[in-house]
């Protein structure tokens, strides 16, 4: 008994021992880039990559170019906060002489689907993109939309460390917005439209309302309506615009006060959102 006893420590030991420095030798640097990558960093630069909320070198001289034409380079103007490019929210978001065409792609999907090293790929890619030399003012969506559609070359404005922070929030950071309400799309763009309903399905009132009263009430006021949000009280800012609130509750509201929840879960979220479809409690 002793004896196998011991063989059998001796085993295990070995086992261990092997698949630790297996593991230390094989670090695929990809995987590490990955791990070390910066969710909400990431979030923040899906938003608007040059705000002063990521960490984007602010004196970087492109600064003045992109904001000079922030739609042109916002993650989030070309592919919808839902990820869902024309076919999600941004179904009827025609384009301008100061906006670009939405994306047809969907970016939701392609994170779930595609490996971390795929997407850091795709969006490391230079040919087919649009430089930051392209001149942005003769755009017009009739007559002259090639340049201004495309997707920006991103090796021109972000570090590779940033880009691994966009993988990741594709990743593990984009919200699944059919978990968190129903949508009905008609149509297609740029004609079309979305009629939302059913907002936080069937998430958990009570929990959300605490949820609320802990994170959002000290600067919305306990039924939503202390800050005007575009014209909008917070709740009837949610049913209208279910897609982007998760968001911005996600990563903040650039520029104002409003921090982003980095660590809220979907299922949260849900929550959230059931206690502020109630007209009652959150009232228009
Ligand atoms: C001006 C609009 C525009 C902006 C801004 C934009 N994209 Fe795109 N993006 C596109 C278009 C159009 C495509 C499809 C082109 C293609 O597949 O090469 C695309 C493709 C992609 C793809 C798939 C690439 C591939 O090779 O399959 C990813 C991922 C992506 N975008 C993410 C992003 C992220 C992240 C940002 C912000 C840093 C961003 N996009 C900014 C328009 C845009
Ligand atoms: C520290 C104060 C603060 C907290 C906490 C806070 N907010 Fe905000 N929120 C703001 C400010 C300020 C704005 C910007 C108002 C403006 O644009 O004038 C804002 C904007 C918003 C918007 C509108 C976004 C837009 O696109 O215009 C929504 C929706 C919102 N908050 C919901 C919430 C929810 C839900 C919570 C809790 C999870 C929360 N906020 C927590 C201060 C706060």
């Amino acid at each position: 008994m002793k004896t196998i006893k011991l063989l059998s420590a001796i085993f295990i030991f070995a086992i261990a021992f092997t698949s630790c420095t297996f593991d230390d030798k094989e670090i695929d640097p990809a995987v590490e880039a990955f791990n070390n990558a910066d969710q909400a960093n990431g979030g923040i630069l899906y938003d608007k990559f040059w705000a002063e909320e990521s960490d984007f070198d602010q004196a970087n001289p492109v600064k003045a170019t992109v904001n000079a034409k922030a739609d042109f380079f916002r993650c989030k103007q070309c592919h919808g906060w839902d990820g869902l490019g024309n076919k999600g929210a941004y179904i009827n978001r025609a384009p301008k002489t100061s906006r670009p065409n939405i994306s047809g792609l969907n970016l939701f999907e392609m994170g779930q689907t595609k490996s971390a090293q795929e997407l850091f790929d795709d969006l490391s890619k230079t040919s087919g993109r649009r430089s930051i030399a392209t001149d942005l003012s003769t755009y017009d969506p009739a007559t002259n939309n090639t340049e201004g559609d495309k997707m920006p070359n991103l090796t021109e404005l972000l570090t590779d460390a940033q880009i691994w922070d966009l993988v990741k929030f594709m990743k593990e950071g984009m919200m699944d917005v059919r978990e968190l309400y129903d949508a009905t799309y008609t149509g297609t763009y740029p004609t079309g439209s979305m009629a939302i309903s059913n907002v936080g399905k069937n998430g958990n009132a009570t929990n959300g309302k605490n949820y609320y009263n802990s994170n959002c009430a000290s600067c919305h006021g306990a039924t939503g309506t202390t800050l005007v949000l575009e014209g909008m009280t917070a709740g009837k800012f949610t049913r209208t615009k279910a897609n982007e609130v998760q968001h911005k509750v996600h990563y903040g509201q650039l520029g104002s006060s409003m921090k982003g929840a980095f660590s809220i879960t979907t299922a949260q979220m849900k929550d959230l959102y059931k206690a502020l479809a109630n007209e009652t409690d959150f009232p228009n």
